[in-house]
């Protein structure tokens, strides 16, 4: 169809599946095992229902927020997903492009189809990009790749600690992998041979470090003076020792249902992790968001309701690419801020900040 008879998010999907390659769809489409997690994703949201405050003035509301300091036009961001180029002869310049017309953050992959200086030639001047970290077991070429981002602008470092092995997706590895491996990857010495006999996830995760763990944390805060955010947390454990650890923020999810199979919903993780960070007086210590299974307005609303301070968007955007490139990208988010601004009204909620806990019901979630 053409794009402007698009209405949601759900309708990119339908569309991606028809013009694709195969190999593209079932590594995008994919999750892990029986895709339990992958399918929990969006229900969770659910199980969460409103209650709207009534009688408020809403005649003008305002979506603006900050990331980390940065301003941005609304709390929502293009979320990390490797390889760009199944979607899109330009791959991850799309995402650039559509975030800097939107006033929305990308975080930039570390197993982008594109080159770091690909991707900074597509961004503006004054546009906010952080940079999603997979840590190479060669830590040299990590400090390089953050070395390489930090003189392109970077304002941030995410770094991935939910899949120190890919999890295992059958429909992806089904598919051989075909591709050349990730440019941001091969523009570096130590890597280049990739096993193509073996699915897409399984052929790029050689290059990640499953020993990674909280002394590596260590590391790389000597290695960077930017912000750093853990993504993919999944409980209030190992969130509470982000707090203490002086982590700048943490991504509750699961990796888009393509990590541990089972792993809950990232938006189900976030009311245990804000339980556990409110009974400190720990909420303001560090930054809290979210992602997996964000399709609808009213799922950003939930989220930021329940405590996220910014909510992020994975398939959607790739969907969107691979049938219209940046404009479709442009339009996931311009469908996202009209049902923000719709949902807000009906809420009775002027600005961000005036969405709270009380508005959401979460007693039809798991009890923790
Ligand atoms: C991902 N995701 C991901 N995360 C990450 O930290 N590094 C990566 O390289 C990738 N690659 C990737 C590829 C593809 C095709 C997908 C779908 C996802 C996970 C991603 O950042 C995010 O957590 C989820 O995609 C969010 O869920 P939704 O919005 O896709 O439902």
């Amino acid at each position: 169809p053409p794009l402007s008879q698009v209405l949601n998010l759900f309708e990119f999907e339908a569309v991606a599946r028809k013009c694709m390659s195969q190999q593209g769809w079932v590594y995008y489409s994919s999750g892990s095992d029986d895709e339990m997690s992958l399918r929990e994703n969006h229900s969770a949201f659910h199980r969460l229902w409103l209650r709207p405050r009534i009688l408020i003035d809403v005649s003008s509301v305002d979506l603006g927020s900050t990331m980390l300091g940065h301003r941005v036009k609304m709390p929502v961001y293009i979320t990390s997903c490797a390889l760009g180029r199944l979607a899109h002869p330009d791959g991850e310049l799309c995402l650039t492009r559509a975030a800097a017309t939107r006033g929305v953050v990308q975080l930039w992959p570390t197993l982008a189809s594109c080159t770091i200086d690909e991707m900074a030639s597509a961004a503006t001047n004054d546009q906010i990009l952080f940079l999603q970290l997979y840590v190479n077991h060669d830590r040299s070429v990590s400090e390089r790749l953050i070395r390489r981002a930090e003189k392109r602008g970077i304002k941030a470092i995410f770094v991935t600690v939910d899949a120190p092995q890919l999890g295992r997706r059958e429909k992806d590895m089904r598919v051989k992998f075909t591709m050349e491996a990730p440019t941001v990857q091969k523009s570096d010495d130590s890597a280049g041979n990739v096993d193509r006999n073996q699915g897409t996830a399984r052929a790029i995760s050689q290059f990640i470090d499953p020993s990674l763990s909280w002394k590596d944390i260590e590391w790389l805060r000597g290695v960077t003076k930017l912000p750093i955010v853990l993504k993919g947390v999944q409980c209030a454990e190992d969130a509470l020792l982000a707090a203490e650890r002086g982590l700048d923020g943490i991504v509750c999810s699961n990796h888009g249902g393509r990590q541990l199979d089972f792993a809950r919903s990232g938006i189900e993780v976030l009311v245990e992790v804000m339980a556990a960070l409110r009974a400190r007086g720990w909420q303001n210590k560090m930054e809290v968001y979210v992602d997996g299974g964000v399709r609808r307005g009213t799922d950003v609303l939930k989220a930021l309701a329940l405590g996220a301070k910014a909510v992020g968007i994975g398939r959607p955007t790739l969907y969107a690419m691979a049938g219209y490139g940046t404009a479709g990208v442009e339009r996931v988010f311009e469908i996202v801020e009209d049902e923000m601004i719709m949902g807000m009204r009906l809420m009775g909620a002027q600005r961000i900040a005036d969405l709270k806990p009380s508005m959401v019901c979460t007693k039809s979630l798991a009890q923790h």
